[in-house]
């Protein structure tokens, strides 16, 4: 056992939705640890202001990935910078919410897109990226970002998404299975409440009942976030995959 167990400087890391919210702390705190970030979301000023904020070991790519030519487009972009891939974060992710016979087709279509269709689309073709990144001492690794409502049934009324969150808990699983020959490793991190644009009008609504709904009493931070997904890109991590970690302060422990 070395002393780098949690060591991920110098790592090649891209993360999707990577200008707000939760894309935003994991890639904020990979390039803390000294990690080269690739981050990405479909509003290029947001993802040039964020690289140029960060600095050096910071490039913003914007794409869309809720489409197979944006993800292909940004695989390419990524491996005009980089020839290997150590770590992808696939977190760009939208909900939607209506009442159950209200509840569009639309919705379906555009939540499914971009939360389950998407990873999987990105994940294959960043492969060879991957795989030039990959051994059997130091895995390459895809994170996805599920969520505590793909392991419960949500406060609110939206289908679609708990669908899409509990397909990515398993889309880990079954991916991790085909890749763990190969060396890549596959999990998914189940966040619980944190805030962010998604969550802003939840929160505005019911701050004080969110928090209570917390068993630690609180909502999650940015170190909540940015810490789980460098301990799977770890060294700490090599051995794990398949798994799906609740970041969610015990809210899973009421499921
Ligand atoms: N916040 C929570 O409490 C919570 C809880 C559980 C799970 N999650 C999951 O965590 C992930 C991040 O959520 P968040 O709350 O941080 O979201 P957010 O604040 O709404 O941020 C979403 C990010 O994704 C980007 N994005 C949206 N659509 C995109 C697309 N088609 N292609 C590329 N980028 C896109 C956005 O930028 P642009 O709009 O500029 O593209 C933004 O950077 C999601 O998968 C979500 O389901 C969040």
């Amino acid at each position: 056992m070395g002393p780098d167990l949690f060591d991920v400087a110098g790592r090649h890391v891209l993360v999707t939705g990577a200008t707000k919210g939760i894309g935003e702390m994991i890639v904020r705190g990979f390039h803390a640890a000294g990690a080269h970030v690739y981050l990405t979301s479909r509003t290029a000023e947001d993802c040039a202001a964020l690289a140029d904020e960060l600095g050096g070991r910071a490039v913003g790519l914007p794409a869309d990935v809720s489409t197979l030519d944006g993800v292909r487009a940004l695989a390419a972009a990524v491996a005009e910078r980089t020839g290997t891939l150590d770590v992808l974060v696939n977190n760009a992710g939208a909900t939607w919410g209506a009442d159950i016979e209200d509840y569009p087709d639309e919705a379906w279509d555009k939540v499914l897109a971009l939360n389950l269709k998407s990873p999987f689309h990105l994940t294959v073709a960043c492969l060879p990226l991957l795989r030039a990144a990959a051994t059997a001492e130091r895995p390459a690794r895809v994170i996805a970002i599920g969520s505590v409502d793909g392991m419960r049934v949500p406060i609110w009324e939206s289908y679609a998404y708990a669908a899409s969150k509990a397909g990515v808990h398993h889309l880990v699983k079954v991916m991790g299975k085909r890749l763990a020959s190969e060396h890549i490793t596959v999990n998914a991190i189940a966040p619980g409440v944190f805030p962010s644009k998604m969550m802003r009008f939840a929160i505005e609504e019911a701050e004080d009942e969110l928090v209570a709904s917390v068993p630690l009493g609180r909502l999650g931070q940015p170190g909540d976030a940015a810490g789980a997904a460098v301990f799977l890109a770890s060294p700490a991590a090599s051995w794990i995959t398949g798994a799906v970690l609740p970041v969610d302060g015990g809210m899973v422990t009421l499921a």
